[in-house]
């Protein structure tokens, strides 16, 4: 009986959602063996062990214990320590996740190594290559031999950077499967103290809170809407870091409520009651549009135009005159409704495994 190895190489917070559901699907299929790696690009407990176990994955075959470091360290790192692996498990196929670092890095030594990739979350694009994910997605479908994309822009933009068609199948939102999922259990996080209206926020793009000045003009802005709605921002590491050394962390007063990162399922919890999410995040993006809660996107593009053209998605860019009226407005009760896009319906690993299966 033909007996096909795939391996999974997650690394970042956003990529375990993806890859639950996958390996769950391929779990199905008798004749597909599998091996998981983290790279350990994430290693804190909220932004890792967490959600393995909240999703119910299992626990990482291999752990590469990367850790952090400048982008061509964590990269060079991660290629350093994950070609022996490949070496020594020999798979048949290797699957890669999203934008993140941990996803360029195991695909390049795949690709040098001529073990086929394959990517899901293919073809999304922000065209800015200042976003060092943007670098991470062209790289990784320009090696990638099977893309499986979110929605039909991602097929849009691989056509036109020149890869074979064949080789690209549009699955839908894998982390629309894990949220479907996920849903009900959800819901009994709910916190009974919740207030009826809030804003939830996640910022941790470089662009937003690397630079003191704007972080300063986001927080004073939460600070003024958090006088008449109460404002929940669990704050990631590396912009935590930014608000101790801007002395800006002793903000946190009656209506703001800064906390550590959240895991999966409180944060879901949230997001189906908040009144806005104001966010920098992708996944947000989605997660909004699919329930239907009015989004904010503190930046100047998105690599999910969809959420923006079908979902309840709003670029703001970097203006706080229009981030203040956009929230004002949705405060208001003024706000897009939005439709689900095509295949965002909780089967996109299953439409995954059949294409893994029929192709090795
Ligand atoms: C990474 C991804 C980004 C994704 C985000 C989700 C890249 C290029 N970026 O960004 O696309 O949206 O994950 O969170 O891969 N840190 C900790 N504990 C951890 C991990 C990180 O304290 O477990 C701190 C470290 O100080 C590190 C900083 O956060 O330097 C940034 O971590 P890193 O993995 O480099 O990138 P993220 O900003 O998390």
């Amino acid at each position: 009986m033909r007996n096909t190895h795939i391996l999974h190489v997650v690394g970042a917070r956003p990529n375990f959602m993806k890859a639950a559901p996958v390996l769950r699907a391929l779990g199905e299929h008798d004749s597909i063996r599998q091996t998981l790696v983290h790279t350990g690009q994430h290693y804190d407990f909220n932004l890792s062990e967490a959600f393995f176990q909240e999703l119910g994955m299992p626990a990482p075959d291999v752990n590469l214990h990367v850790g952090s470091g400048s982008h061509a360290e964590q990269t060079a790192e991660i290629m350093k320590r994950f070609e022996p692996i490949v070496l020594e498990r020999r798979p048949d196929v290797v699957i890669v996740y999203g934008d993140v670092n941990s996803t360029v890095a195991a695909a390049l030594v795949c690709a040098k190594l001529r073990v086929p990739v394959a990517h899901v979350e293919a073809g999304l694009r922000s065209f800015d290559r200042s976003m060092p994910e943007e670098i991470n997605r062209l790289l990784t479908d320009q090696v990638a031999e099977l893309l499986f994309t979110p929605s039909q822009d991602g097929n849009d933009n691989l056509a036109r950077e020149g890869i074979p068609l064949a080789n690209v199948h549009l699955v839908g939102n894998v982390m629309i499967d894990t949220l479907m999922r996920m849903l009900p259990c959800a819901r009994r996080h709910v916190p009974a103290d919740l207030p009826e209206r809030f804003v939830l926020v996640t910022l941790h793009r470089p662009a937003n809170v690397d630079d003191v000045a704007w972080l300063g003009d986001i927080l004073r802005l939460l600070t003024r809407i958090s006088a008449t709605t109460q404002v929940i921002f669990p704050v990631h590491p590396r912009t935590k870091r930014r608000l101790t050394a801007a002395g800006l962390n002793g903000s946190n007063h009656r209506g703001l409520h800064l906390s550590e990162p959240l895991p999966y399922l409180n944060f879901l919890a949230l997001q189906t009651r908040a009144t806005v999410v104001i966010t920098d995040s992708g996944g947000i993006q989605e997660e909004t549009t699919f329930l239907g809660i009015p989004c904010i996107t503190v930046r100047e593009n998105t690599e999910r135009p969809i959420t923006v053209t079908r979902g309840t998605n709003t670029l703001v860019g970097r203006d706080p005159l229009r981030l203040c009226t956009e929230v004002e407005r949705i405060l208001g009760g003024e706000h897009k409704r939005g439709t689900v896009p095509p295949y965002w319906d909780g089967h996109a690993a299953e439409r995954i495994a059949a294409i893994m299966d029929n192709t090795f």
